[in-house]
């Protein structure tokens, strides 16, 4: 069975987006993408459909990865559907539990903030970068090539 993760923030075009072709870029170049399942959804709809914000996606395909999924918004679907849910910052955290409460059974996905896998800070939120200038894509690349790392580390650990 193929191990699901899937990657939220607010909007779905800055940093989850981010996070997904950060560790699937990750999973390629080990040659082991096959045994994951990566996605990544907003808790906010409002961007549902389009690209990941340009700023992003230049700044990742400078660092050779690509961003190209389309933003969706989460939904209770998902909590049966993927194993892990991985959160940027503590209000997704809230959010994403908050949503979770609207199931009636015990679901299968563990909700987690992604930055509890990283290693080189002690920032627990990856900050959002969309009101702010091109450091800000910089440092959620930083933050969360690092945690990518973390997770997958873990993720092989633990199977
Ligand atoms: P994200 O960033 O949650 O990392 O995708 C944001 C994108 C859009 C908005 C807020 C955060 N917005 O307010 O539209």
């Amino acid at each position: 069975m193929k191990k699901s993760i899937l990657f939220v923030c607010l909007g779905n075009i800055c940093r989850s987006p981010a996070a997904e072709a950060v560790f699937f870029n990750l999973l390629k170049k080990q040659n082991i993408d096959s045994l994951y399942r990566v996605d990544s959804a907003g808790t906010g709809g409002w961007h549902v459909g389009r690209l990941a914000d340009s700023r992003m996606r230049e700044a990742a395909a400078k660092r050779g990865v690509l961003v190209t999924s389309k933003a969706r918004q989460i939904s209770l679907k998902d909590f049966n559907d993927f194993d892990l849910i991985l959160t940027m910052d503590n209000s997704n955290l809230a959010d994403v539990k908050s949503l979770s409460n609207e199931i009636n059974a015990p679901y299968k996905a563990k909700i987690i903030p992604l930055l509890s896998y990283s290693s080189h800070t002690k920032l627990i939120e990856v900050p959002d970068p969309y009101y702010g200038g091109e450091k800000g894509f910089e440092d959620v690349l930083d933050l969360v090539e690092d945690a990518a790392k973390g997770l997958l580390l873990d993720l092989q650990s633990n199977n």
